[in-house]
């Protein structure tokens, strides 16, 4: 990476190899072996000796290049690509940590976050303590001599809560364990956690990345080190790996991510605004708004807000029901970051599961709505909101 270049240019240059036929835009080898031309390149590629490709498991130039975009736009020494956001995380704890070790984890992560550590993890002797995402006191309480690892998502889903990176990296630093912060709703674009002090990053790839709702996919990115020598031999030997397919769609993702995150957030800070001052809601949820409870450590740690903001209605979950279906633009759906409006009633979607009592410990209330901010023209949203509020 040239450290000269800015975000835009790394976002349509870095990472690019060509082949011998000089294609402008970048190549997609959709292959799962490559071919050797004699039995002794074979064994020199198995053995190291010789770096070119061996199988796509492995490695895959597209997957590389996917990689060191990647890595360049987020200021990482290396990053894996993985099949998805959740295969980011289990390739990260895997590769990272034993039996015994100890997890401290924000209680405001994705619904499928918590059950990997609360549950799986916890069946192989890796036991995880859940702290408020906001209160750096709780993590520094639930530090353990045995704890390896800190992990979280700023800003979290659905409630926006902001986290402070750069705190819990200094509390991540002196108890000598590894803090992970989970990038996914503001990207590079807006956010660079390993700036902050975090030592991983990781992303499901799904989302803004891709940005357009089409392929799976997510990636772990941090120091060469750490990467290269536990992340790598892991995913080669498990194989939760990227198809080059899906590498070659998101590569392309990247190029338009920042001016998607941009307008996206402009947008969302359009409707934030309106809904606040519309009588039929109750509260609106972004970190882009006065209003919200980290909004100056929000100002500082990113960019912009983001595309995700959540609100709470007048009237609980019939009133909540009654404006997501009375939409005919916003699509239905529990995607997000995508560049079409999605909605979701959180309480009887992503947080269906929870008890009653733990939904509302987690601040998802029946009249929450969580909507994530596409590119439309924020007046056509606004107009198809206005028929379900009103
Ligand atoms: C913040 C966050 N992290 C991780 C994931 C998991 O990603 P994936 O669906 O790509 O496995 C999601 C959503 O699905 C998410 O919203």
């Amino acid at each position: 990476m040239d450290e000269k270049q800015e975000f835009s240019t790394r976002a349509v240059r870095a990472g690019q190899v060509r082949s011998q036929f000089q294609e402008h835009a970048e190549a997609l080898y959709l292959t799962s072996s490559f071919v050797f031309d004699s039995a002794a390149q074979a064994q020199a590629r198995f053995v190291g000796g010789d770096p070119g490709v061996v199988y796509s498991r492995y490695t895959n130039p597209t997957v590389s290049m996917f990689q060191d975009r990647l890595a360049a736009l987020e200021g990482a020494g290396a990053c894996i690509a993985t099949s998805s956001g959740m295969s980011a995380i289990l390739a990260t704890v895997m590769s990272l940590l034993r039996a015994g070790d100890h997890v401290v984890c924000s209680s405001a992560v994705f619904g499928a976050t918590v059950q990997l550590f609360g549950n799986y993890f916890a069946r192989f002797g890796v036991e995880t303590t859940f702290v408020s995402p906001t209160r750096a006191e709780e993590w520094e309480a639930a530090v353990r001599k045995s704890t390896k690892l800190l992990f979280l998502e700023t800003p979290s889903n659905p409630l926006t809560e902001v986290s402070d990176i750069a705190a819990l990296a200094a509390i991540a630093r002196n108890a000598g364990a590894l803090l992970a912060v989970d990038n996914v709703f503001c990207t590079p674009a807006l956010q660079r956690p390993l700036e902050l002090g975090a030592d991983l990053v990781i992303h499901s790839a799904t989302k803004h990345l891709d940005g357009q709702g089409r392929v799976l996919g997510g990636a772990v990115l941090g120091a060469e080190k750490l990467v290269n020598e536990h992340m790598v031999p892991f995913l080669r030997t498990a194989g939760p790996s990227l198809s080059p397919f899906n590498a070659w769609v998101i590569l392309k993702g990247l190029e338009t991510l920042e001016l998607r995150m941009l307008a996206q957030s402009a947008a969302a800070l359009e409707l934030a605004r309106w809904l606040e001052s519309h009588p039929a809601v109750a509260r609106v949820f972004y970190p882009g708004l006065e209003s919200h409870p980290q909004h100056a450590l929000a100002r500082r740690q990113q960019r912009a807000g983001g595309a995700v903001l959540s609100f709470e209605v007048k009237g609980g979950r019939a009133a909540a029901w009654r404006l997501i279906d009375a939409t005919r633009l916003i699509s239905i759906t529990a995607n997000l970051g995508d560049v079409k409006t999605t909605i979701t009633h959180p309480a009887t979607t992503t947080h269906g599961r929870l008890s009653p009592e733990a939904r509302a410990a987690a601040g998802i209330t029946d009249g929450l709505v969580r909507l994530a901010v596409g590119l439309e023209a924020p007046a056509d949203l606004e107009t198809d909101l206005e028929r379900g509020l009103s």
